[in-house]
């Protein structure tokens, strides 16, 4: 008769009914002490593997795999004369990963729409992007702690003198960046002879306003500062009142919630130590609210 135990590991052992006469009474507990010792032993190694790989991650801590969409001056834009990419989010990132101990960070160009997919499908560690932190969003991936205080803002060219404000827009064309929260305010505004124009980079919907392909640009306050310091106000103005206070965040996957803790940490690191208020000033010429 064989008698199986299993391990919770997976592994069975069989162990052979010697008989049932005393002189083989001994020879058989042993043999069970010693399946029972093999079986402890392997569940404590198997344990012991897998304690390993969450706590030191030694594979994980090699590369960073990024996204960003870099049309988004002065979060993220590309360097002149380099193949690189720059700006507040990406010191950030870079910041960041050092800070977790990643050897290299990599920043890959997608469209911004394209993110979040390849946030999904593994392709990217994460994103960062001026991602607003939505709910709709927050359905689909999560996000880092906020790390920029943003909002909407609306540019028209220099001589329009009819829009000045959000409500002015009934009749117009707007020109908005695809998959954007400003692409979404301006979906809100159309009909009424409301024409929404949307482009896949936020320089596109700038340059469609030169060309008087539309009247108004909806993006990121911050974006449309640089952007009219940059040569833009040659021929643009930011009108009205900001629209609505929006948080960055950095985007992760839901699969891999370790992740977004540890940027969390590493985020709290660097608000600390004066990294952050160090990038932030770099960038924007100020230190942040607080
Ligand atoms: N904050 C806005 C949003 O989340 C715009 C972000 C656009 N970012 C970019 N890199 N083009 O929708």
């Amino acid at each position: 008769m064989g008698a199986k135990t299993r391990s919770a590991k997976g592994f069975y052992f069989y162990f052979v009914d010697e008989g049932l006469n005393g002189g083989y009474k001994m020879k058989k507990i042993t043999s069970l002490l010693w399946v029972l010792l093999i079986a402890v032993g392997l569940l404590a190694a198997g344990c012991g593997g897998e304690e390993k790989k969450t706590s030191s991650a030694p594979a994980a801590k090699e590369e960073l795999i990024v996204g960003t969409e870099p049309s988004f001056a002065p979060f993220e834009f590309p360097e002149k004369d380099s193949k690189e990419f720059t700006g507040f989010d990406m010191d950030l990132i870079r910041a960041i990963a050092k800070e977790m101990g990643y050897k290299k960070c990599t920043i890959k160009n997608m469209g911004f729409d394209a993110l979040i997919p390849a946030i999904n499908s593994g392709n990217l560690d994460v994103a960062i992007a001026g991602f607003t932190i939505t709910e709709e969003r927050k359905q689909q991936v999560l996000f880092s702690q906020p790390y920029y205080k943003s909002g909407l803002a609306l540019v028209v060219r220099k001589e329009n003198n009819a829009v000045k404000a959000f409500e002015d827009l009934k009749g117009k064309t707007i020109a908005v960046q695809l998959g954007t929260t400003g692409a979404l305010h301006a979906e809100k505004l159309k009909g009424q002879g409301t024409v929404v124009k949307t482009f896949n980079t936020s320089d596109l919907a700038c340059i469609e306003l030169k060309n008087k392909g539309a009247d108004a640009v909806i993006s990121d306050l911050p974006v449309l500062q640089y952007f009219l310091k940059n040569g833009g106000s040659e021929y643009a103005k930011l009108v009205g009142e900001p629209l609505t206070a929006e948080d960055y965040g950095i985007v992760i996957s839901k699969k891999n919630p370790e992740l977004a803790k540890n940027i969390d940490k590493a985020l709290d690191t660097l608000k600390k130590n004066g990294t952050y208020d160090k990038l932030y000033e770099k960038w924007f010429g100020s230190k942040p609210a607080k």
